[in-house]
Order: C-alpha cells, then structure tokens, then sequence
C-alpha cells in the first residue's frame, strides 16, 4: 500500500496522472469511478486535460461503485446523474459505456448478478477510484460487511446518511435508506486501487485503513490485502498515521517513472 501525503490539487493531479496513463496506454480500459466529493477534484483536472490537452476517454468504459435505492429516476444525486454530470458530459466518454448498480430493479438479486457479469465480461476494471466514509466504508460497505462481499443491497448507516445529508438540503430523512454496492471482493478484483480523502473527518478511518487490524468493523481495511493500493491524502487527513515520516520519505525518494 502506497501513501502519499500532498496538497489536494496535487493528489488530484496524481489521480488523474494514473487514469491518463490508463487512457494512453491501453486499448480499452476500464475505470471504476467512484462518487461523492473526493473524486471530484480529479474529475475537474480531466475535463479540463480533456478541453485543453486533448486527453480522450472515448475508448474507455466505466462502472459506478454504488448507487441509492429508492430514488426517483433521473434524480439529480443518483450516482448515475451525479456521474453523468460530474465527468462524462464534460469529456468523450459514451454514456452508453457507463454502467452502474440498477437501483431501481425489481428483482434486485438479479440486477446485482448482471452487474458482476458486466464487469467480468468487460475484462474487469482497472483503476479504480475510491473514497472512504467516515466509518471506514469502501463502496457503500458499512462496517460488518463481509470482506469476501459482492455486488448487493445494504442498509446505509445512520453516519454515512448524516453524512450525505449535505447532497439533500441538509435533510437526513431525504438520505435513501439502502443502496446497491459493488461488494469488497468486486472491489478488490480491480488492479489498481486509488483511493482520495482530504479532511480531518476522514483522520480515524484513513488511519484503521492503512494500520489497523483487518476488520469488518472498519471495511476499508480489506484493502491491505490488495497488492497495489495508492493511498491518497492531505495533512488533515494523514492526521492520524503513525508513520506520517515513513511515507512522506518513501514517497520523496521514489523515482518520477514509477508514477503512483
Ligand atoms: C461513493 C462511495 C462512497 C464515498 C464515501 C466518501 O461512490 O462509494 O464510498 O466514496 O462515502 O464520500 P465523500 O467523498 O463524499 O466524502
């Protein structure tokens, strides 16, 4: 696992430095593209390497993490909308490419099936993008989810709507109550795990992600067992680490074509 401590900008940079590479260096490459406030910074950076460098992602194909059950269609926080407007109607990306959780299926079982099939039959995904919630959640994998887990319902918690509220008016109630989440193993089959928090909200559960013990409680942590994770965090967030100066030195000393 890889930890690197910057400026915000500078991790989106960073982010956006791997899923170029990704773009440039592959045929058809898959992102797994997350939602939330985290990834936004790295959305901003490709629209804009998109508008003013040229960087295409019309070859690329992409699959949400998560989606809310119970929204209405085209509801402007469904992360199918929130993706829509955040990247793919800023860059080439065929919205046609991009799939995620059917949160409003009848038959949910089935839904989440189709959707591990869909990632499997796309080769699976290569990058994926990752924030982490207060309680540890990776994906919507509140704590005391199987670590062995895949694409399914769960109950959101209280926290992670709280938390959320600000996307609903501040209106916790307006918070879904469940959602359908890729599981911590669909997660885990990607090969390349970047995961962004900024904040000192995100201090205890960045801190269990990195050195705790692997745990249910915090699911982030599954994670330590993926052979390669970046880690991506600002002071604020770093705040908790015990070995803040291992990675700042690590990572200082790293030759630039290696990259994240
Ligand atoms: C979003 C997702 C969640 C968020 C997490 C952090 O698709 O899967 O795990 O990444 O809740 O949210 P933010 O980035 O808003 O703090």
């Amino acid at each position: 696992m890889e930890v690197v401590i910057g400026a915000p900008d500078a991790l989106a940079r960073l982010a956006a430095d791997a899923v170029q590479r990704l773009l440039e260096g592959t045929p058809r490459p898959v992102l797994g593209l997350a939602t939330g406030s985290s990834p936004l910074a790295v959305y901003d950076e490709l629209a804009r390497r998109h508008a003013e460098e040229g960087l295409s992602l019309a070859h690329a194909r992409g699959f949400l993490l998560d989606e809310y059950v119970g929204l209405p269609p085209g509801h402007a926080e469904g992360y199918r909308a929130v993706i829509e407007r955040e990247l793919v109607s800023r860059v080439d990306l065929d919205p046609a490419a991009v799939r995620g959780p059917n949160g409003s299926a009848d038959d949910v079982p089935a839904a989440c099936a189709a959707y591990e099939r869909a990632i499997v039959e796309a080769g699976g995904v290569d990058l994926q993008l990752l924030g982490i919630g207060t309680d540890g959640h990776v994906g919507f994998n509140e704590p005391g989810s199987s670590l062995a887990s895949r694409t399914r319902i769960k109950t959101l918690t209280r926290q992670t709507r709280v938390d959320n509220a600000r996307f609903f008016g501040g209106d916790v109630d307006a918070v879904p109550t469940h959602c359908l989440t890729q599981g911590l193993a669909t997660i885990m089959s990607a090969r390349h795990l970047v995961l962004l928090a900024t904040g000192r909200g995100k201090a205890e559960a960045v801190h269990q992600l990195v050195e705790g013990a692997v745990s249910a409680l915090w699911p982030g942590t599954v994670l330590q067992l993926h052979p390669r994770v970046t880690v991506l965090v600002d002071d604020a967030a770093a705040s908790r680490l015990q070995l803040t100066d291992y990675y700042r030195q690590t990572y200082a000393g790293k030759p630039a074509w290696q990259g994240i």
